[in-house]
């Protein structure tokens, strides 16, 4: 079937939730995928920060054929390779103990959040009622952050700031509460005996790429441990390798009680960690949390050879390197073009800030052969794959310049020689 059968057929047969680039992808190789027209798109959204190695990495293909050929999957009643050397690598990189195994972003929240309950229930048991007739006294309540996003199941959602995610599924979880971003004193005043855990994005990704100040993060740290609550790093956007350290809260050395972990970890397919202390992991028990698909067998050896590859020397000081010259000529395109407000972010996460919406310059960018997407409305986000060269910068720059310098109400700054 061509685009327009697939695109007609989707429309009818489809529950209309997202709404998709106008083309259809059938093959990717490096930093780019490819229509079924043989188009060439340049991709710098990586499959929303999945696709870090990029498209066809042989490496990864060697894994998907030789695991394909043998186990694609085993219940968790059975042990199989590759889970407990992947947990081992995990908790050495996160400085942490234990993993669990589930398959998406979300589902990490999710379970992250059950864990902080059963820790918090476990060492801090809740009182009796102050007085006849009042409610026991409970730790429970979690603390997130102005313009977060951990997910879309009630309870992730419960954590996720934006009110059109939110409004149209309430009643949310009860016990969440929103600390303004970067106010530490706001998040010293939020902080009450019922509070169970934080849970933070270093970098806030479908936010816009909003950074989190150094003081607030530490303060947000000593506040957890002197309340024995735990402090979740959310890293399944700007972890693994994405602002060039293996995970943004190492920037500030920080260390997180648990670190969720996902989009790129296996590569495209299904999985997440949520990696814990010894402690607070040991506050579930068998039967307590699950899934049936966590962990499988190709996710988890394909997980390990992406670690692998992130580890390799010189890879990180790539990503450092090309996300610092990409941030260079964002600056640059923002001198030369007046719908630029601001640029920001870390490693392989930038984004331009525009002064204007920017639904209209994606479609422009993806019909000259450019992948990006806008979020927040007014917010150019950039996640390309870790592997893109300061070439496939440039082409992006130079792909995009004529694009914002024509958009209505922009007028080109005088060019940079
Ligand atoms: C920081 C963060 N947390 C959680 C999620 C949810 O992950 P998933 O879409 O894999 O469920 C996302 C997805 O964009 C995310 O960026």
């Amino acid at each position: 079937m061509n685009f327009e059968e697939i695109s007609e057929l989707e429309k009818r047969v489809l529950v209309p939730t997202y709404d998709r680039m106008p083309f259809l992808a059938v093959r990717g190789e490096s930093c780019y995928l490819y229509d079924d027209s043989g188009k060439k798109y340049l991709d710098f959204l990586g499959g929303l920060a999945v696709n870090s190695l990029g498209y066809a990495h042989p490496e990864l293909m060697a894994v998907v054929r030789d695991e394909g050929e043998s186990l694609l999957h085993v219940s968790n009643l059975i042990y199989h390779p590759y889970q407990g050397p992947l947990a081992e690598k995990l908790a050495r990189l996160t400085g942490l103990d234990r993993a669990f195994f589930a398959n998406t972003g979300t589902e990490a929240v999710e379970g992250a959040i059950k864990l902080a309950r059963a820790y918090a229930r476990k060492h801090h048991p809740a009182e009796p009622p102050a007085s006849a007739g009042a409610l026991p006294f409970e730790r429970f309540e979690i603390l997130a952050l102005e313009n977060c996003f951990h997910g879309r199941t009630l309870g992730a959602l419960s954590a996720t700031w934006p009110e059109k995610y939110r409004k149209p599924f309430e009643p949310l979880v009860p016990g969440f509460k929103f600390v303004r971003l970067n106010d530490a004193a706001h998040l010293r005043e939020s902080f009450s005996p019922r509070t169970a855990a934080v849970i933070l994005e270093t970098i806030q990704g479908e936010g816009g790429v909003v950074e989190l100040s150094e003081e607030f993060l530490k303060t947000a740290q000593e506040l957890c441990r002197a309340h024995d609550a735990l402090f979740i790093a959310d890293e399944i956007q700007c972890g693994l390798g994405r602002t060039g350290r293996f995970f943004a809260y190492q920037r500030f050395g920080l260390k997180p009680d648990v670190v969720l972990v996902a989009k790129p970890l296996a590569a495209g397919l299904p999985l997440a960690a949520i990696v814990a202390r010894d402690e607070v992991a040991q506050a579930f028990s068998p039967g307590m949390h699950g899934t049936t698909f966590g962990g499988g067998p190709l996710q988890c050896r394909l997980a390990l050879k992406v670690l692998e590859i992130i580890e390799r020397p010189g890879f990180l000081e790539h990503v450092r390197e090309v996300g610092g010259y990409f941030r260079a000529q964002l600056e640059r395109l923002k001198q030369d073009v007046s719908i630029i407000s601001d640029v920001r972010g870390e490693g392989l996460m930038q984004a331009a800030v525009l002064s204007v919406p920017g639904k209209d310059i994606v479609r422009r960018a993806v019909e000259a052969g450019f992948l990006m997407n806008c979020t927040q409305e007014k917010v150019l986000r950039f996640l390309p794959p870790l592997v893109i060269e300061r070439r496939h910068v440039d082409q992006v720059i130079e792909g995009l310049r004529p694009i914002l310098a024509s958009t209505s109400d922009s007028k080109t700054k005088e060019v940079h020689a």
